[in-house]
């Protein structure tokens, strides 16, 4: 028999107690040395007369996070998960486990498969593996429910959640919580415990299920309802449906729908935006020193401002919130308690923490020169650069040295604005999206003096803040607003030549986003698109075709969801379209002398997201974002890409480069203004590349 790989599982003997350890860092994945340990080490100890307990344990962080994600679509290698866990549950001896730190998906299989678990207090259980696209696929869908019901584990099984040791233990998913002692110590009290049969063993396949259809038939609506582009939720409720029959069969239904689930597209977008969200913070930056950031302020109060004081002031800094009048200041601070309450009511604070955030972290001011001893300050005023200029220069003046500067501009230029201080290098963009205190998208802008403990400094702010960072470079709208600027002309285009904006809004919602882009203007104010055409519109090439329906909208003093009219109606029984944007679109469409088409929903997908993709080319040509995984981070974080779909760069690989060119080709025979061929896009095509290649490469 061969030795348990000695670096990743290790065997301690005391007595008639043998501990088997896991050591695989970071995280403690279950990957192929893993699990050949695991095996190795139970099998082996099995034969050991000497040995009538054995006991798994973590080292490091972890007791196992699942399975090695990237292990994911390589040929599998033996031995898989499955067997292992049947090697653990078999065992004639008792075998038992000590879970702190997280034990995910694989791993919380691993243990559902020992006699008995014992939870450290803070640890953090659950079976992710819905969010990556597949199903507990090593008897965790036949064993939860053994524990807790069908009705438990369908709820934790079809939507990811994590729980802490309490709640498993009131769902009967481990046996005893300790809130004392490292997992090497717990290990050898609970396995002592065994002998003297103060914790009793079992195993789990041996437990007999109750029938529960209701729950199963609650959970099938509950997906339709919330989940209803994915395909793994409804695989893991008919695996669980088949914990009712015997166990091997159980597992069998398991094992072939976890193949399924495997092998679609879905998994492979869903584990691109795992490692998407990693990946973004490995930047040139990354060995900069990041200065250390415990106050900052910001300027400005409206949605945009108070958002980010209160992100900040939930991720436990100092903030100074200041703005030009009493007035003004009030309704900030009065927006901040109202988010914080929110966060009360969600249960990420309580009442106290609120208070204390209200009396002693946040300051507010109207006096600029409060800002003297903060660590970082944040412009959040409106889009004028004169006024953006005229702040900086106060700021230049007011902050002490070190001080960090940043602008939230969603498209100004930050080396314009960082050339009226005298420290461009210390000033940066700071990009956030709204609601900044849940969204989790932050554009990191750089200027071209930015130094690089700057860039570092604001990485780690947003680590501090719960968000993901993404790098990128100065241009009108940096990653997201540039590309989003490009692809929502294309859904104008669309509409003028026939499609309605319900049913673009329509196509982009069956393709997986919460919300069309219609849908998304009214939102957001159909204000704010017209400001910036008005802007651009000096500098709008001849050729360009123009879309004057959102401007005729706008001046009839309707600006989406707030005024209660835009694209659609909002009258409280739920948005309905607006006929009278119906004749809007007629009259555009018969002044531009378009005679309008049909157009399927395919089609409008294909246009839409082959413009969107198009602009990204040239981002990633123009070095705007660093790689094409950096642009997928954006849209999935910031703009509701359907993660199922892995971002707009993952999508365009399913696609392949030469099909979005013939795409291209085909529409500029309309519009060659619009649809031009990104030279990026022409080189992949020439090489049968990818755009993960791409990510690899660089
Ligand atoms: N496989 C491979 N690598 C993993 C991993 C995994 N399961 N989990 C984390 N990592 C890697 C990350 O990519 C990261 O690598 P880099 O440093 O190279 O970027 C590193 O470990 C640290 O991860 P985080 O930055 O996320 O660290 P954290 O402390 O913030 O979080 C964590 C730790 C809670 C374990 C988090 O990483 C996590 O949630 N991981 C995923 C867990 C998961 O989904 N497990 C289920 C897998 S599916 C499964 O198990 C099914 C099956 O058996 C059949």
């Amino acid at each position: 028999m061969t030795e348990p790989n000695a670096h990743v599982v290790e065997i301690e003997r005391d007595g008639p107690v043998a501990l088997i350890s896991f050591d695989n860092p970071p995280v403690n994945a279950a990957s192929q040395a893993l699990r050949q340990g695991l095996d190795t080490a139970i099998r082996q100890l099995a034969d050991d007369d000497a040995i009538e307990v054995i006991a798994l344990y973590g080292k490091g962080r972890s007791f196992i996070a699942g399975a090695d994600i990237r292990e994911f679509g390589k040929p599998p290698r033996a031995p898989g998960l499955t067997e292992v866990c049947n090697t653990v549950e078999t065992c004639a001896k008792p075998v038992i486990s000590v879970l702190h730190g997280v034990a995910l998906g694989g791993g919380l299989e691993v243990a559902l498969a020992t006699h008995a678990r014992v939870a450290v207090d803070g640890v953090s259980l659950g079976f992710p593996e819905v969010t990556l696209g597949i199903i507990p696929g090593a008897g965790g869908t036949q064993r939860a429910p053994r524990l807790t019901g069908i009705a438990d584990a369908l709820d934790l099984i079809t939507t990811g959640r994590r729980i802490g040791a309490k709640e498993a233990h009131e769902l009967g998913l481990v046996d005893r919580v300790e809130t004392e002692g490292t997992p090497r110590e717990l290990a050898l009290t609970a396995a002592r415990d065994v002998l003297s049969g103060a914790l009793p063993t079992r195993r789990t396949r041996e437990i007999e299920v109750a029938a529960d259809d209701a729950a199963l038939e609650a959970a099938r609506a509950r997906i339709a309802k919330r989940q209803p582009h994915l395909f793994s939720p409804l695989k893991a409720v008919d695996a669980v449906a088949a914990s009712r029959r015997p166990y091997a069969e159980g597992e069998a239904t398991e094992r072939a729908l976890f193949a399924e689930c495997i092998d679609s597209p879905q998994r492979a977008g869903l584990v691109h935006a795992f490692f998407a969200e990693r990946a973004v913070g490995k930047i040139p930056e990354v060995h900069a020193h990041p200065r250390a950031v415990h106050s900052i302020g910001v300027i400005g109060g409206g949605t945009m401002g108070s958002g980010i004081a209160t992100a900040a002031l939930l991720a436990g800094l100092d903030v100074t919130l200041a703005e030009r009048d009493q007035e003004a200041l009030d309704r900030g601070t009065a927006t901040i308690a109202k988010n914080l309450e929110g966060a009360v009511k969600r249960g990420k604070i309580d009442d106290a923490r609120r208070d204390a955030i209200l009396s002693k972290a946040l300051t507010a001011t109207t006096d600029l020169e409060a800002f003297a001893t903060c660590d970082l300050v944040i412009e959040a005023v409106f889009e004028d650069m004169e006024v953006k200029k005229d702040l900086f220069a106060q700021l230049d003046r007011i902050c002490r040295d070190g001080a960090v500067l940043a602008t939230n501009t969603s498209y100004l230029d930050v080396n314009e604005i960082a050339a009226v201080t005298r420290r461009p290098g210390d000033v940066l963009g700071l990009h956030f999206f709204s609601p900044a205190h849940v969204m989790r998208l932050l554009e990191v802008v750089v200027g071209e003096k930015t130094a690089p403990e700057v860039v570092a400094t604001g990485f780690a702010l947003a680590r501090k803040l719960g968000k993901v960072a993404v790098r990128a470079g100065v241009c009108d709208g940096f990653i997201g607003n540039r590309i989003l600027a490009h692809y929502k002309k294309a859904a104008d285009y669309l509409m003028l030549d026939g499609a309605s904006p319900q049913q673009i809004d329509r196509a982009m919602e069956n393709f997986g986003f919460a919300m069309g882009p219609f849908a998304v203007s009214d939102l957001a104010g159909l204000d704010i698109g017209w400001a910036a055409r008005k802007r651009l519109a000096p500098t709008r090439p001849e050729a360009e075709r123009y879309n004057p329906v959102a401007d005729r909208i706008c001046e009839r003093g309707w600006f989406g969801r707030k005024t209660g009219k835009g694209f659609y109606v909002y009258d409280g029984e739920g948005p309905r379209p607006n006929p009278e944007v119906d004749a809007i679109i007629d009259a555009a469409r018969a002044e531009a002398g378009i005679t309008p088409r049909e157009f399927s929903e395919q089609e409008i997908v294909e246009r839409y997201m082959t413009a969107m993709i198009s602009e990204a080319a040239r981002v990633l040509e123009d070095g705007i974002a660093l790689r094409p995984i950096d642009i997928d981070a954006v849209f999935l974080f910031g703009y509701g890409f359907p993660r199922h779909h892995g971002g707009p760069m993952h999508y365009a690989d399913t696609l392949g480069a030469h099909a979005i060119l013939n795409r291209i080709q085909e529409y500029a025979k309309e519009d060659n203004h619009f649809w031009r061929i990104p030279q990026l896009l022409e080189e992949l095509a020439a090489q049968d590349g990818t755009f993960a290649q791409m990510n690899r490469e660089t």
